[in-house]
């Protein structure tokens, strides 16, 4: 039987001398080089549009796999590797040089039918488009092979009707099952333990509803400011940028039905149905379920407009119109240039009723942490130790980033693996796309108008905005990620 491991693969990476080949991609194609995980025929094209010998790209790459890898990286082990890459210039818009592409992977695969090509877009947006066309017209597409995926980077349009046109141009030439939208969040390690934690344990099953569970918070700081991508950020803002995309991906891993398997399709299926009951957003959730801010200096980065009313933080009440989450906020909140990096959701349960003892507990709060620290919190009520009634709360900690120090693998690797085995389970499926930019193109229309007056400044390394603070109405009325001791 031929398995996709062991079939001649050829990766070919539109972008080869960007940022995130430099930074991702290929340190983490080393990565899985050195773990034994990539076919054995693995070999990679990375496509640029300046002139440059292989043995300059392979420095660049490797000076760049030393800067941004987070292991030791031995500088033999390294070009050994590199002798699986070559580098191809090309012109994304010009026809001919696909020509050139499509007779030279004729020239390094054999026409061995069981050869394939995984296109990875690590591009601007504007060129998706015209890159895939091109596949099309050179007749690279027509070539014979076994597979041939395509992998693209977000953003994923700027709203549902260019995010529509964009799939319709892509659609023409790929089916959806060999597109690869990547998100990824969706690959983070504790990201994908949530199915394990939900699903395998059977303490939590029974409680991952409505009865049981008071609010969900899903918080994504970060303490960088938008650096160098300033041209980029001011016209898309934090709504795009992370609530349409890796926030409510993860939303609906935490709510989803169980899946009847783990399977691609049924795990995406269940996903669609939480995006599906998202209770819309209209004018009259302006003042109570979305603040929006802006960190201060923001309009004096480099490539941002001096009047600016892009959001860098967004905080925003959702509900989950079903049997399971009628009724329970859940609390997304991400921001830029804020006092420390970090990702979590929290699910904060319902208080139980002290009928035995006339003491006050707190609610059960389980942490998830996806970073920088990787771990499982569970918050219990105890007795406090003492001859006295009184109560505390304990903390019982899986610290997975003590146990497995730096060994967990990047999100990249996870992704590119997944896409070489043909496992979109962990990519995004066109109706998810469509129902995300729905929900926040609702926002988006809602909001426009009012931009200035909504817009919320907060110091750059602060907790947000103070409205913030009054913003979070339920259960023990707190936001958690204030509560941790970084
Ligand atoms: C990207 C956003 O998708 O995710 C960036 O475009 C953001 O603005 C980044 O900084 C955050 O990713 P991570 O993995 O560093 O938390």
């Amino acid at each position: 039987m031929i398995t996709d491991a062991t079939i001649q693969t050829q990766m070919i990476i539109f972008g080869g001398t960007g940022d995130l080949t430099h930074r991702k991609l290929v340190p983490a194609l080393f990565q899985l080089h050195l773990h034994g995980f990539l076919p054995k025929d693995f070999s990679l094209l990375s496509i640029g549009r300046r002139p440059k010998t292989h043995g300059e790209y392979h420095q660049d790459l490797l000076d760049a796999t030393k800067k941004f890898s987070t292991k030791a990286i031995d500088d033999q082990e390294f070009l050994d590797f590199a002798k699986a890459i070559s580098y191809f210039r090309l012109d994304f818009d010009n026809p001919e040089d696909y020509l050139r592409l499509k007779q030279t992977l004729e020239d390094r695969t054999s026409s061995d039918p069981e050869r394939s090509f995984l296109f990875y877009l690590a591009v601007s947006p504007d060129y998706f488009s015209p890159i895939v066309e091109n596949l099309e017209s050179s007749g690279i597409r027509a070539l014979p092979s076994l597979w041939q995926r395509l992998v693209i980077e977000k953003p994923f349009g700027q709203d549902l009707d260019s995010a529509t046109l964009l799939n319709e141009s892509i659609a023409r030439v790929f089916p959806e099952k060999d597109i690869y939208r990547i998100d990824h969040y969706v690959a983070k390690e504790m990201i994908q333990n949530i199915n394990m934690l939900r699903f395998q344990n059977t303490i939590f099953g029974p409680v991952w509803n409505r009865h049981h569970i008071d609010n969900v918070q899903i918080t994504v700081l970060e303490k960088e400011g938008v650096g160098t991508r300033g041209g980029y950020y001011d016209h898309t803002g934090a709504l795009r940028d992370m609530v349409q995309n890796h926030l409510l991906q993860l939303l609906a891993i935490t709510a989803m039905e169980p899946p009847v398997s783990l399977d691609a399709d049924d795990v995406r299926n269940e996903k669609v149905k939480v995006f599906e009951a998202l209770r819309p957003f209209g004018p009259e959730d302006l003042s109570h379920r979305l603040i929006l801010g802006q960190y201060s200096g923001y309009t004096q980065e480099d490539k941002v407009s001096e009047d600016s009313t892009t959001e860098t933080l967004v905080a925003t009440k959702i509900f989950i119109d079903n049997e399971r989450w009628q009724g329970v906020p859940f609390y997304l909140l991400t921001g830029k240039a804020m006092k420390n990096k970090t990702a979590q959701i929290t699910i904060e349960f319902r208080k139980s009723n002290p009928y035995t003892l006339d003491l006050d507990n707190q609610p059960n709060i389980l942490e998830i942490k996806i970073q920088p620290d990787e771990g499982i919190t569970l918050h219990l009520n105890v007795k406090k130790p003492g001859v006295m009634d009184q109560m505390t709360m304990a903390e019982m900690d899986y610290c997975q980033s003590c146990l497995y120090l730096f060994n967990s693998p990047d999100s990249y690797e996870k992704l590119l693996l997944d896409a070489m085995n043909g496992d979109s389970t962990l990519f995004t499926r066109w109706d998810e796309l469509q129902l995300t930019w729905k929900y926040v193109d609702s926002i988006q229309s809602t909001v426009n108008g009012d931009r200035n007056t909504l817009l919320k400044p907060y110091n750059v390394g602060s907790f947000g905005p103070e409205e913030l603070d009054r913003f979070v109405d339920s259960g023990a009325s707190t936001w958690w990620f204030q509560n941790r001791i970084y």
